[in-house]
């Protein structure tokens, strides 16, 4: 007792003697450019007036988890887009700030930085940047003015000091706003799923996850000597996407609800037609297509081996889907092509404290 009595004293007398409050550092502009750990990724050739740096990162990081950014202050990009899902939304529709559904299931957020053909389903915002300011006026979505957001996060000494940081003085605009997420989505890449280190050499496939492979990466075969899915044709490259808008068949025209890309270019041969979306993390970020309309990997298979649709739009790539008997998958098949998807959940980019809420 005694012992415990003289510890907490000499303790009080510790913290007496020190000073009353810490001096806190002024903040200081800081241009130090994010190292990122791009593995075998290409480079991203990052805009030349937006390279992320260490404080626009933060900055960024901070404003993608800032509830402050909605009408009511009770919601924040990452309440859509959360990183155990993949940085999407597990509801089929997002819910925003006025109780409203929207109209489309939220994009997975991941390796925009190479994402150069826009963004948005229908490709309606052309650059993060552009995207970022968007979703806080949506109606639908956070429903608050641009105005309101900037005198919000002008009042907070912590977002004063953080545009300091990352933009040299304290103004607090709409522009350096959508900069400073941008910088951080630039930085919010998955490139360490099973199959990234599966072409790296460093572990092998099962071996229905290597059948599945196969069958994602080659055609399909009119003389059924060898199967494939031709999912690689769209979900192409390493981030598995041609960034590309496309019509794959999931509606005939008189049931198509959602005019997609046609809405951007007023050109009828985009009409239902969408981005290809990355297959990074999929097995994370159901339910899938614009609509959510499906909520497993397995109704995706499915639908793609023999429930396209015929329509005035739909892609040439999808002729032999549409033939009768579609890809001809067994169950074996298509069982192997989700085994395949499955390795390209990526547990590090899912879990890493980087893209976690700084607050
Ligand atoms: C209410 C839910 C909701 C909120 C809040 C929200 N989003 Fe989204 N997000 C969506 C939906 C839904 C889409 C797809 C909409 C569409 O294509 O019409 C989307 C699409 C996106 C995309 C496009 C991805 C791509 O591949 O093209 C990005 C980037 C994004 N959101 C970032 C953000 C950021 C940054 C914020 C905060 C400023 C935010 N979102 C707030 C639901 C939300
Ligand atoms: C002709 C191009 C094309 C081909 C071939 C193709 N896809 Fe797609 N895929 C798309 C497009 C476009 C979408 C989005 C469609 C929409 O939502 O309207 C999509 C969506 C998906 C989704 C849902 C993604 C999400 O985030 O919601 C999955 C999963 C998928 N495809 C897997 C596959 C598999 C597996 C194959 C091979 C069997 C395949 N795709 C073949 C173009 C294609």
């Amino acid at each position: 007792m005694k012992k415990i009595a003289l510890a907490l004293s000499l303790m009080t007398a510790a913290f007496l003697a020190c000073d009353p409050a810490p001096v806190e550092e002024p903040a200081v502009y800081d241009p130090t450019l994010l190292s990122l750990n791009l593995r075998d990724f290409p480079d991203p050739d990052f805009p030349a007036d937006n390279k992320p740096t260490v404080q626009g990162v933060m900055l960024g990081r901070m404003l993608f988890y800032e509830k402050l950014l909605s009408k009511d202050g009770s919601q924040a990009c990452a309440d859509c887009h959360r990183q155990a899902d993949g940085f999407s939304d597990s509801l089929q529709f997002s819910i925003g700030v006025e109780k409203l559904k929207g109209k489309r299931q939220a994009m997975p957020v991941m390796n925009l930085a190479w994402h150069k053909n826009g963004m948005f389903w229908d490709g309606r915002s052309a650059l993060a940047r552009d995207q970022a300011l968007k979703p806080i006026q949506d109606p639908l979505e956070m429903n608050e003015s641009l105005a309101n957001v900037v005198a919000k996060l002008s009042a907070e000494k912590k977002y004063t000091d953080q545009f300091i940081r990352a933009f040299g003085d304290p103004a607090v605009t709409a522009e350096r706003i959508a900069l400073a997420i941008e910088q951080f989505e630039f930085t919010m890449i998955s490139n360490n799923s099973k199959y990234d280190q599966f072409k790296r050499g460093e572990l092998a496939l099962s071996s229905s996850e290597e059948r599945g492979r196969q069958l994602f990466f080659t055609e399909f075969d009119p003389s059924g000597v060898k199967k494939g899915a031709e999912c690689f044709h769209c979900h192409a490259t390493f981030n598995f996407t041609n960034d590309e808008y496309m019509n794959n068949g999931l509606d005939a025209d008189a049931e198509q609800k959602d005019e997609g890309r046609m809405k951007v270019t007023l050109d009828a041969a985009d009409k239902a037609k969408f981005k290809t979306p990355t297959l990074r993390n999929i097995a994370r970020t159901a339910p899938y297509m614009h609509d959510g309309r499906f909520q497993t990997l397995e109704q995706v298979v499915d639908f793609y081996n023999t429930g396209v649709k015929p329509s005035s739009t739909v892609e040439f790539l999808m002729q032999y889907n549409l033939q009768p008997g579609g890809l001809g998958l067994s169950a074996q098949d298509k069982a192997d092509l989700v085994a395949f998807l499955k390795t390209l959940t990526d547990n590090e980019f899912l879990s890493n404290p980087a893209f976690k809420s700084p607050f």
